[in-house]
């Protein structure tokens, strides 16, 4: 994940590219049931930052680097349309009861299109970081840029040019990566 970007613009194909590559995630029962919103005018994504930021406040690091980058994309995921594919003839779940679902899947395949996303950026050897839009954030996020009741942000992707000084960010620096050994278990859990 990248959080500080070159003052270099994305070419707007290379955006295209991954959102070409974002809707070929899979998803359950071919539901499709995401949407894009995609900031890729500077006014835009200057009103992205004040309607999930306080008025007032003073960015630290993170905002400051994270301000720089040209594009942001905001991944929605639609519960509604996955409750209501899977209500169809082949699949027959026509109570709706969410009950029914192992866990979110609105949200994975959101995740999935997300991920495309950001190897995309990093095969066209830009940078690229997920990020979280805090709660408190989320209603001016929806009323600024339309985004329907049934769609709900699942985070936003920040992507432009990876500047030549980078220095690394975020938790890796403070957390190691766990070993293999420590999560993969074979035949059965062991702790
Ligand atoms: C669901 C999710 C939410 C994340 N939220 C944030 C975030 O709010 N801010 C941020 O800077 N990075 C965020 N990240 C990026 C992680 O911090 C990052 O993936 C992790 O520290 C590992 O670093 P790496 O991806 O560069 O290897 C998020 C990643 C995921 C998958």
């Amino acid at each position: 994940m990248i959080r500080e970007y070159a003052d270099t613009p994305v070419d707007p194909a290379i955006v295209d590219r991954a959102l070409a590559n974002a809707v070929r995630a899979p998803s359950a029962g071919f539901s499709q049931g995401w949407g894009f919103l995609v900031l890729d005018q500077r006014e835009d994504v200057d009103r992205f930052w004040e309607v999930t930021t306080s008025p007032g406040e003073l960015p630290d690091s993170w905002l400051r680097g994270m301000k720089t980058a040209p594009v942001l994309i905001v991944p929605c995921s639609s519960k509604a349309a996955y409750l209501q594919r899977y209500a169809e003839p082949d699949k027959g779940w026509t109570d709706l009861d969410e009950a029914r679902w192992p866990v979110p899947f609105w949200h994975m395949d959101a995740a999935m299109a997300s991920l495309l996303i950001l190897l995309t950026a990093v095969d066209e050897g830009l940078g690229a970081c997920f990020f979280g839009i805090e709660p408190a954030y989320t209603r001016a996020t929806r009323d600024a840029f339309g985004i329907p009741a049934e769609f709900d942000p699942v985070g936003a992707i920040s992507l432009g040019h990876r500047r030549p000084d980078e220095t690394p960010s975020g938790s890796p620096r403070r957390r190691k990566r766990r070993d293999q050994a420590d999560v993969v278990h074979r035949g059965h859990w062991t702790s």
